[in-house]
């Protein structure tokens, strides 16, 4: 059989779980569809059960449900606090000496953190907070490296009421001055340096520029890190000396299901990025059954996701998922090939890893370095693995699942997004999967996909990927533009719709195809056309840009740059150059075009508006489409 009819069969066939997989499940497939049922015919009747069950309530709800479309709330009247569901709870109930995070960098650091000793760092830094005036609904910005000081400063905010932006440590200052003062944070909680593939990184200096001149932000606290030696300036507060003395006793702010937990952006198809509002209750026990549920966590499970808890992957199950469900995760700063790309495989082995979730590009960026790179290692104790982030071609799912999981694990293809909170289309462990498959959707979700006008498409036809009803952990509003919330709930019927293309077969498996909008998902990484055209323009010789998303061997897609100058000025490389160094400092190294390629036209309709569709097509040697609209 030739190569390619062999690739064929393996992405045709349904793999079945493997029997350890089974023997170990927490549900089986059948008790799978029998909650899923009870889910979608009573949905307040299934949550209020496992609300009930799973979290810890210090005053039980009123009402489980209420939709004012396009407003919902979930568990009205209920109070709780999150930190108390992640950390109170297991430390009262025997797991004080369990560990709760193992922190590991590149040089073969480790530091070990168990519930008892994570809650006590928790509760001094929330005791730092409110002697710094932070009250419940003020807001507090992140911006550290993936350290467990990171982690806990997103729980101290919520032990206290104070809602947590964090954003990612590889923005610009730029990027991070917008976050800031969109959402007026009152303290920035930061650290020195970070060290990516054996080079440090500078923060603090990012920091210094983001708040230049923001006289609402009253203070900076930094963590120091080893080997540095810093002045703190006005405002600046030494992060290890502002929690020594501090009480590690804290009460946890009674909090509303309802009260916002955290602000997130992302990026949209058009303008600046958008403030996603997570609240509460819903949060938390969406994101605490998914991470059960999906994840099949058993009392001696090792967790590890490798996301940064700067985006929604690393909140959801780095953070508020695995610590409700009180599992122990590894986390690991730096690039996942250095020293050398067995870097990864050997955290595995060492620390005995069950349950690995990751993104598809780093799946390819493995497949590149090759399959005796995971040889070295014994990865036994792997039984699930999990992917997230972008579509995983089914090429990757079976490397992955036959060199990382030697055909003894489940994958779980996890769809879901930011405004989502959780997993919403996936197969649990013991289910069927079918490569590049997302699979079924979760308890509660009623997902389809759908055409314009929200009629369900005949089986294996592209549509839209809708979701028709509220779940739990749904996003509340944008922070400051509620029309962008309602965007969402109103474009295709009044399903919600987050800009997916997908396909559903004959057996309900959603795949997922990627963007319907001007998203470009860069390593997974969710990337406004808009954003990067607006940086590009910033440039003193750039008159007007383009920017479109081209499939990418690792990456998944990259960017491209159209770019026409102004007048007096000549295309050169170095001109390309300084131009994607600009978009670097504006928005930061993940939005940087790979290619620029300087124009003088870009196609647009006669209204004016750039046809990015026209300019794909055509760099991908792909028939135009619909051109009526074309200016000329
Ligand atoms: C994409 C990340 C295919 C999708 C959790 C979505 C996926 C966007 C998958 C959200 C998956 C995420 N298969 N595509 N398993 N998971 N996506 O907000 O396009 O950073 O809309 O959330 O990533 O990205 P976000």
């Amino acid at each position: 059989m030739s190569e390619k009819n062999e690739i064929l069969l393996k992405v045709n066939k349904v793999y079945q779980p493997p029997q350890r997989v089974l023997e170990k499940a927490l549900i089986t497939k059948e008790e799978f569809d029998e909650m899923y049922k009870r889910s979608i015919e009573n949905p307040e009747d299934f949550w209020a059960d496992i609300a009930e069950k799973e979290l810890h309530w210090f005053k039980k709800w009123d009402k489980v449900f209420e939709w004012n479309y396009p407003k919902y709330q979930w568990f009205i009247g209920g109070k709780l606090n999150i930190t108390y569901n992640c950390l109170d709870r297991h430390v009262e109930n025997g797991r004080r000496n369990k560990l709760a995070y193992i922190w590991v960098d590149e040089d073969g650091n480790e530091k070990k953190y168990t519930y008892g000793e994570l809650l006590d760092l928790v509760n001094k830094i929330a005791n730092g907070l409110k002697e710094l005036g932070v009250k419940k609904g003020d807001r507090v910005v992140i911006y550290m490296p993936l350290v467990v000081e990171q982690l806990a400063s997103m729980l101290a905010c919520a032990r206290i009421g104070a809602i947590h932006s964090v954003v990612y440590a590889g923005f610009s200052s730029n990027a991070l001055r917008m976050r800031i003062e969109d959402a007026k944070a009152k303290v920035v909680i930061t650290s020195t340096w970070t060290k990516r593939r054996g080079k440090k990184i500078d923060l603090k200096s990012v920091v210094d520029e983001a708040v230049d001149g923001l006289n609402f932000v009253e203070n900076i606290v930094v963590l120091q890190r080893e080997g540095d030696e810093f002045e703190l300036e006005e405002k600046e507060i030494d992060f290890n000396e502002w929690i020594k003395d501090k009480s590690t006793h804290c009460e946890p702010e009674i909090m509303d299901a309802e009260d916002p937990l955290f602000i997130l952006y992302t990026s949209g198809s058009t303008g600046k990025p958008k403030g996603v509002l997570h609240t509460t209750g819903g949060y938390n026990l969406y994101t605490h059954v998914t991470t059960k549920y999906v994840f099949d966590i058993h009392e001696d499970d090792i967790f590890w996701c490798t996301a940064d808890p700067g985006w929604i992957t690393g909140h959801s199950y780095m953070v508020y998922g695995p610590l409700s469900v009180g599992t122990t995760s590894v986390i690991a700063e730096g690039a996942p090939d250095h020293p050398d790309p067995g870097r990864w495989w050997s955290i595995v082995e060492k620390y005995k890893v069950n349950i690995f979730y990751t993104a598809p590009t780093a799946v390819r960026l493995f497949m590149k370095y090759g399959e005796e790179w995971p040889k070295k290692y014994d990865l036994s104790s792997l039984r699930i693995l999990g992917s997230v982030g972008e579509p995983i071609n089914p090429e990757a799912w079976i490397w992955y699942y036959e060199n990382i999981g030697r055909g003894q694990c489940s994958i779980v293809d996890t769809w879901w997004q930011t405004e989502t909170g959780g997993h919403m289309i996936t197969t649990v462990p013991a289910y069927p999967q079918k490569p590049g498959k997302a699979g079924k959707p979760f308890f509660g979700i009623e997902a389809d996909v759908v055409d314009k006008e929200g009629k369900p498409v005949e089986p294996n036809k592209v549509g839209y990927l809708v979701i028709k009803k509220p779940w739990p952990s749904a996003l509340r509003t944008c922070w400051g533009e509620p029309e962008r919330f309602e965007k969402y709930w109103s474009e295709i019927g009044k399903y919600y719709f987050a800009g997916d293309m997908a396909t559903k077969d004959e057996d309900g498996y959603i795949m997922i195809l990627g963007r319907a909008d001007d998203v470009i998902n860069v390593s997974g990484h969710r990337i406004g056309t808009a954003e990067v055209e607006s940086a590009l323009v910033s440039h003193p010789a750039v008159a007007e840009a383009a920017v479109i998303g081209k499939p990418h061997e690792i990456k998944g897609e990259s960017i491209k740059a159209f770019v026409i100058l102004k007048q007096g000025y000549e295309p050169s490389e170095s001109l390309a150059k300084d131009i994607k160094m600009h978009v670097r400092h504006e928005l930061g190294a993940l939005a940087v075009p790979d290619e620029i390629e300087f124009v003088e036209k870009l196609p647009k309709t006669r209204s004016g508006k750039i046809m990015r569709r026209v300019l794909k097509a055509k760099e991908l040697g792909m028939p135009l489409g619909d051109t009526s609209t074309l200016e000329d």
